[in-house]
């Protein structure tokens, strides 16, 4: 696959797993294709299940004042999600349903080919960093998996009705602008050999 809409035709009408019999809209993610900076959440919720767009509801307006924060808007980056599909009732992602749908998202990372991943919350982390540790210990600070620079924060959904986990997003945020700048304005080397996990 060449680009991220021969991906999306690719992965068409999804019934790979049960999830697509449940959802709604398949969310499969948005913003600048040849973005720096990708963010990767969890799986849709309710109003991203309707709309087909991630991180529309609580979380994503929380999403928003804090791209704001750093002078970013969401057409500056790219957005997707561990799952493509809303597990019923929100409940947690399945093993076997990240093992379905993450390849997916892997394309993804490769075809947008960012500088920084920021990670939110614990599945997308793991996911990422191949790792058992819990985003509590290893938020803000800065990792590498592949030729990506990782930051992992905590999920904004987390940090709705928490003030110190969102006055920590906000610290954590400040970060991605240092981040960024060190990616040069040349952009960074293509994608090469093994990406994280693959
Ligand atoms: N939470 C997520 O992890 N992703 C979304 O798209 C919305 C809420």
């Amino acid at each position: 696959m060449e680009t991220l809409n021969e991906l999306r035709e690719h992965i068409g009408d999804c019934h790979r797993c049960d999830l697509g019999d449940t959802r709604t809209r398949l969310v499969f993610g948005v913003g600048r294709t040849d973005a720096d900076l990708m963010f990767i959440g969890e799986a849709p919720g309710r109003n991203e299940d309707l709309k087909g767009e991630p991180f529309v509801g609580a979380a994503g307006k929380l999403l928003d004042e804090l791209l704001a924060s750093i002078d970013l808007t969401r057409d500056d980056v790219y957005i997707a999600n561990i799952l493509k599909c809303r597990p019923p009732g929100n409940r947690n992602p399945l093993p076997a349903e990240i093992e379905t749908c993450t390849p997916f998202l892997r394309e993804q990372v490769r075809l947008v080919n960012p500088c920084v991943i920021v990670t939110l919350g614990n599945f997308a982390t793991k996911f990422v960093l191949k790792t058992t540790a819990g985003i509590t210990g290893l938020r803000g600070s800065v990792q590498h998996a592949g030729s990506f620079t990782v930051l992992p924060i905590f999920h904004p959904a987390a940090a709705l009705y928490d003030i110190s986990k969102r006055d920590t997003l906000f610290a954590d945020f400040a970060l991605i602008g240092q981040l960024l700048s060190a990616c040069g304005a040349e952009g960074h080397e293509p994608v090469q050999g093994r990406l994280f996990g693959a």
